[in-house]
């Protein structure tokens, strides 16, 4: 429980301090005197608790609740750090004069499913009046929740809770029914609540009051879930087509790739370009139109694009998530084809050479790397001039704050064309994008290899595990995801066949457990899951520190606002469009659609040296967002990210259930990292507090830096960028040897295998200086380039533990 320690320490300096809109305030219910403790987030959403008189010295298993909000649906998670994932959650809904509860669980971002643990909830009071809804409950065995064997808990005698809370505007699909569909919600947090006095010696008294145990009613005509493997369409009502799956080929494969992302594409594509026989194999569905996607708002009907395709419909995956996020992991993570570049907003930086060279072990420092990213971006330029008419849409924002670095004495630059200036430096946003549209490695280096009679692709289909016998792998194990997936064996060339994970930071780290390697804890996990009868036996198991290392950006976020800013409502764009800003987009892949939700821009850089002698790297991307915490839309957030310096490590486990968690964030763990958040955000605020009628929102003008950041939990739903890494480390020390970190060498092989490879994030040994993607691309054509040349004899070379 290292990180909720962390967490602890990280909350109670921040009391002085409480987010603005998040104050709490005693109320009184006037019917039946129970005095809560509340918190508000703007207008429409207020959750109050009341704990048994005891609480503080022993750990309640129940509360006593109010929540109050305006239409839609709205809930908390009662998890370890409010967080969506892994934990307890309630939602509420009006129906006619009632309110509708339900408990829910997710283990990843998606729909959650109903909790099949003993919660138990049970009315005091309820109201419906207009849009305001108002539910009085009596929660018992909330603070601790098993579903289907995955457990947590939180304990009240800390003196605070972590709470979170979601609201959205969309009421559910069949109000009536407690278990119905409804949609993602359109604002969400966390924040800390301290409950110390929120404890009343009446608590029994006001929890005899709940009586009323009746809840909802679904009828005959329960309108199920449509798991249909394509996801969500405009036409949910139509039930999803029957599954059929398919026995793959009996040929055999000189590389088979899983996962079919950043890491997977780009290799594929090589290695068939060389070639050898190469199978990808995608779990998820197909995104883009390109490949006969079909997710998209109403009015593509009818294009060859869908909802990937569309630069200002890629926020569209915090609205509706369902069939395109990963299931099994409790971060959010795109499972469809072209994994990361097919969901996210299409950032694409220049690696600055310093992420090679201080990160990566020798063979893998720019120079060596150099060739291999210069064919990446021959392939995907990228641009920062995504509308085709040359116009950058809806600028006002960006002008505000460039011209505050101007004034500062930060430096213009064109980021892909100087990699090295990321010091007090400002520019235009880089992406993927191509012709108006998304681009990157699915509109590219998947369109050749395609092309390619020796190489084949399947969609909807998990590869299981690498079926190994010792050190040398021989066969996948596929289970069927969805229409048309593949179910079975598929084997690997005899003797000289390969096969690389690619299948991102959790799920290659995921496939290697499956496969036996990793720590002993983990392997015990596995052994004693579903995989258990048929996982390889426990004296083939490789001992390797799978999931350690784990890295993410930092994210900081601050709030100003200005009157000059203009919001652009890219939600409203799904269903909704403008239809001026729609024609230009059809007609011309110009306007604000071409440019990713919601409106990025600028970039800027900083590097600070703290008192440890080390440069961190922090990068910012500004946004035109965070109404919810201003109270106007003429906001803009900055979110820090640190990179490439930071030192805190996390880790990542794997559950009973197989699927994975966060088991430590890898957020300000050390003094230096610390530091250099703190002192980056002191240059911001002296950049940009001089300009005209620019207003300091979060942290307020009179705050200190310290102060804001003490405030703000520190925990993986909070202050994640999505940019995970690490959990299979490469490095020239093997990790099977004591101390040990490395689970892959300078070939990306697996040690202690010979024909087991990672390339994707995870063998990254250290954070970038930007998001991700474009290096991943040029690290997989650097991976191509070494395995091309990498002989089967060489690789058998370092099977043997070498100490
Ligand atoms: C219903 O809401 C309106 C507007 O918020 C308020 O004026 C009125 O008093 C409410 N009525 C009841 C019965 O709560
Ligand atoms: C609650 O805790 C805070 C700090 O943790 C303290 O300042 C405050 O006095 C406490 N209130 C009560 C009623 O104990
Ligand atoms: C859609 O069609 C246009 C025009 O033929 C083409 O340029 C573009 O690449 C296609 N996009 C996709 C995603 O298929
Ligand atoms: C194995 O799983 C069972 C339940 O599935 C659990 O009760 C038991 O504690 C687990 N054993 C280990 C060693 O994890
Ligand atoms: C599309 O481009 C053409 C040629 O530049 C121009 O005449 C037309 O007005 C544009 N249409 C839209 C909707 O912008
Ligand atoms: C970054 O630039 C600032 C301003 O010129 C300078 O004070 C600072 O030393 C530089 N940081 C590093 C690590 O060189
Ligand atoms: C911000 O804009 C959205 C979308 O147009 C609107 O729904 C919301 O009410 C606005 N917020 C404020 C505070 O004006
Ligand atoms: C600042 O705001 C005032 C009044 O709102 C306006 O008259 C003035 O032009 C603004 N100045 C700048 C530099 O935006
Ligand atoms: C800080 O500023 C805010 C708003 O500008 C104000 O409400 C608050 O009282 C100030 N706090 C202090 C300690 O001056
Ligand atoms: C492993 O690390 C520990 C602690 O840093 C050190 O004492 C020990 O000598 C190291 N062992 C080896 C084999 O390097």
């Amino acid at each position: 429980m290292r990180g909720l320690t962390h967490l602890v320490s990280a909350l109670l300096a921040a009391v002085s301090y409480i987010q603005p809109g998040l104050a709490q305030t005693p109320y009184t219910d006037a019917k039946t005197g129970i005095k809560f403790s509340t918190w508000s987030q703007g207008s429409g959403y207020t959750f109050g608790v009341a704990l048994p008189e005891d609480a503080l010295t022993k750990s309640a298993t129940e509360y006593i609740g109010i929540l109050r909000c305006t239409a839609g649906w709205c809930g908390l998670s009662h998890g370890e750090s409010g967080q969506m994932t892994q934990a307890l959650l309630l939602v509420a809904w009006p129906y006619k004069d009632q309110v509708v509860t339900s408990f829910r669980y997710a283990t990843g971002y998606n729909l959650p499913e109903v909790y099949s643990g003993n919660a138990k909830l049970t009315q005091i009071s309820s109201s419906v009046n207009g849009s305001t809804f108002e539910v009085i409950y009596r929660c018992e065995n909330c603070f601790s929740w098993n579903h289907e064997g995955a457990t947590g808990s939180v304990s009240t005698n800390e003196g605070f809770l972590v709470l979170g809370y979601a609201q959205a505007k969309a009421a559910p699909t069949n109000p009536s029914c407690p278990d119905s569909v409804f949609g993602q919600h359109s604002t969400f947090g966390q924040y800390g609540a301290e409950i110390n006095n929120t404890v009343n010696k009446d608590y029994t008294k006001w929890a005899a009051l709940a009586t009323k145990t009746s809840n909802g009613a679904c009828g005959g005509t329960t309108t199920t879930t449509t798991t249909s493997p394509t996801g969500p369409s405009t036409t949910s009502s139509v039930p999803g087509p029957t599954v059929t799956c398919v026995a793959p080929s009996r040929d055999t494969y000189d590389y088979i790739v899983v996962g079919a992302g950043a890491g997977g594409i780009p290799i594929a594509d090589r290695l068939s370009d060389a070639g050898k026989s190469v199978l990808l194999i995608e779990k998820g569905p197909p995104s883009s139109g390109r490949y006969d996607g079909t997710m998209k708002p109403q009015w593509l009907d009818g294009t060859n694009l869908t909802r990937f395709d569309v630069p200002g419909l890629c926020n569209q995956i915090w609205v509706d998530s369902d069939g395109v996020s990963c299931k099994d992991t409790d971060q959010m993570a795109g499972c469809v084809l072209g994994g990361g570049t097919a969901v996210n907003a299409g950032l694409w930086w220049r690696p600055n050479p310093a992420d090679w060279d201080e990160n990566f072990p020798p063979g893998w420092h720019s120079r060596d790397v150099a060739p291999a990213e210069s064919r990446a971006f021959a392939r995907i330029p990228g641009t920062d001039n995504p509308s085709l008419d040359g116009v950058l849409y809806q600028h006002e924002g960006f002008d505000v704050l460039s011209n505050g670095f101007k004034q500062a004495g930060w430096k213009e630059v064109k980021a892909n064309q100087q990699p090295t200036a990321k010091n007090h430096t400002y520019g235009r946003t880089n992406y993927m994008f191509d012709h108006g549209e998304r681009g990157g490695p699915m509109a590219t280096y998947l369109q050749t290899a395609l092309k390619r009679p020796n190489f084949g692709l399947y969609v909807n289909t998990i590869v299981k595990r690498v079926v190994r016998d010792g050190a040398h792998a021989s066969a996948v194990e596929l289970e069927c995801n969805g229409n048309g997936g593949y179910v079975g064996k598929v084997n690997l060339t005899p003797k000289t066949g390969r096969v690389i994970l690619a299948a991102g930071t959790f799920g290659s780290a995921k496939l290697l457990l499956r496969s036996g390697i990793g720590p002993a804890d983990q392997l015990a996990i596995v052994a004693n899951s579903s995989d258990g009868p048929t996982m390889v036996s426990k004296d083939q198991w490789i001992n390797l520190p799978v999931g350690s290392n784990l890295v993410d950006h930092l994210n900081t976020d601050v709030y100003v606002t200005h009157p000059d800013v203009v919001f652009y409502d890219f939600y409203a764009a799904w269903t909704d469009p403008n239809p001026n800003d729609k024609e230009k987009y059809m007609k011309n892949r110009t306007g604000i659609f071409t440019q990713s939700a919601p409106n990025i821009g600028p970039m800027f850089w900083d590097e600070i040296k703290t008192s440890d002698g080390k440069v961190r790297q922090l990068q910012y991307t500004s946004r035109v967002e965070g109404e919810d915490k201003t109270g106007t839309n003429k906001t803009m957030i900055m979110s820090q990210y640190l990179g490439r310096g930071s030192t805190s490590r996390g880790r990542m486990a794997i559950t009973p259930q197989l699927t994975t968690v966060v088991a430590e964030h890898p957020y300000l763990r050390t003094e230096g990292d610390k530091e250099a958040v703190l002192k980056s955000l002191d240059n911001l605020r002296a950049a940009l507090t001089p300009v005209k009628n620019l207003t300091w929102a979060l942290p307020l003008a009179n705050q200190t830096t310290a102060n804001y950041v003490d405030s703000l939990v520190v925990s993986a739903a909070a202050r994640r960028s999505n940019h995970w890494m690490g959990t299979a480390k490469m490095g020239l020390d093997d990790g099977r040897v004591k101390n040990g970190t490395a689970v892959v060498d300078v070939n990306t092989k697996v040690y202690g295998t010979d024909n087991i490879f990672v390339v994707d994030a995870s063998i990254f040994p250290g954070m970038s200086t930007g998001n991700p993607s474009a290096m991943i691309v040029a690290a997989s054509e650097y991976a191509a380039e070494r395995l091309l040349k990498l002989t089967t004899a060489a690789a058998k070379r370092n099977v043997e533990v070498l100490s």
